[in-house]
């Protein structure tokens, strides 16, 4: 016969049995997923060693002077919808040129295939005269950079985030702290308590930025890298309108002989560019400065005039 001693010691054994159990059952469920996740990453990767291997072997003499389509059309695979159709367009070195339209035009596709993401199911993508296909991979990769809407966060350090965009300059403190205060981010990055190396994200214990400030360390990623080609997919949309101001006037300098796509649908951000294309349903409808596209009141005017309006809105309301 036990004592009541012996009871209480029976159930907490089973209870710490079960919660062991329990604990074992957890760890084999997250291995099963994790072995999944594993699979795919690895079939992943051997799609793009095998696409890799297809492309050219070709060198970049110099820097990136041109990038020109003609003739592009896209469709996603598994969909016959065509997302983007007999797109003529070329870039210049020195030239900022923002692509203007509404959800769904098409205009972070063309981006992706202007990088070399996607490839081309009609036209070309030429680079300084090229096709893009028959170039080296990676020779192409050091000399283009980009932020896109759904940009990254890493929980890695503040450092390592800037430096996924340029992974030899890591220990460059000077590098970094330069890309970040172009990115009107130095002043975050000053706030943490371990600056460069602050871990980020909570889910490793570190502090979590808020969307604006992940933007700005986005930014720094894609500033980082020296390129000669700058794609910025909605670099502003999460920033307020002081730093989209900051943006502005800092502009110039980022872009200073390079090719930058600018895309976006904040007007503010817009009138940065040198020239505006505007795409709608796939296709190039409109294309010239600001002055010129309002004046030919077309989409871009009706577009332009509708965001200007809603701001207005209150005066006119009060009068
Ligand atoms: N990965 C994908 N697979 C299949 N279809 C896609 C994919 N990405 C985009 N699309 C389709 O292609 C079309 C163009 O999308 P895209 O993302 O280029 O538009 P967008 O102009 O950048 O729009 P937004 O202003 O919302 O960013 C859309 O109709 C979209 O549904
Ligand atoms: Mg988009």
């Amino acid at each position: 016969m036990g004592t009541a001693g012996d009871l209480v010691m029976a159930i907490v054994s089973v209870q710490s049995l079960n919660s062991i159990l329990a604990t074992i059952g957890n760890n084999y469920e997250a291995m099963v997923e994790n072995s999944r996740f594993m699979e795919k990453l690895r079939a992943l990767l051997d799609q793009v060693k095998a696409r890799e291997r297809q492309r050219g072997v070709a060198m970049l003499e110099g820097s990136i002077t041109t990038v020109e389509v003609a003739g592009l059309g896209f469709s996603y695979p598994g969909n016959n919808r065509q997302v983007l159709h007999g797109i003529d367009l070329k870039l210049r070195r020195g030239e900022t040129v923002a692509v203007v339209g509404l959800n769904g035009a098409g205009k972070t596709t063309l981006a992706k295939l202007l990088l070399g993401l996607y490839a081309a199911k009609e036209g070309q993508v030429l680079v300084n005269g090229r096709n893009i296909l028959d170039y080296q991979p990676g020779v192409l990769r050091r000399r283009m950079s980009c932020i896109f809407q759904d940009f990254g966060r890493f929980f890695l350090t503040l450092r390592e985030n800037v430096a996924v965009g340029d992974i030899e300059r890591v220990a460059d403190d000077e590098a970094i702290w330069g890309a970040l205060s172009t990115a009107g981010a130095a002043e975050v990055a000053g706030r943490l308590p371990d600056g460069l190396d602050a871990q980020l994200g909570r889910r490793f214990g570190g502090p979590e930025l808020s969307g604006g400030e992940w933007q700005k360390v986005a930014l720094a990623r894609a500033l980082l890298r020296d390129g000669d080609f700058l794609i910025l997919d909605e670099p502003s949309a999460a920033l307020d309108a002081q730093a989209e101001y900051d943006l502005y006037l800092k502009f110039k300098e980022m872009v200073k002989g390079k090719i930058c796509l600018l895309i976006s649908h904040r007007f503010t951000t817009v009138r940065m560019a040198d020239r505006i294309v505007v795409l709608d349903g796939g296709r190039i409808v409109e294309e010239g400065t600001h002055i010129e596209l309002l004046d030919k009141g077309g989409l871009y005017a009706t577009m332009y005039h509708q965001q200007a309006d809603r701001y207005r809105e209150p005066e006119a309301n009060r009068s």
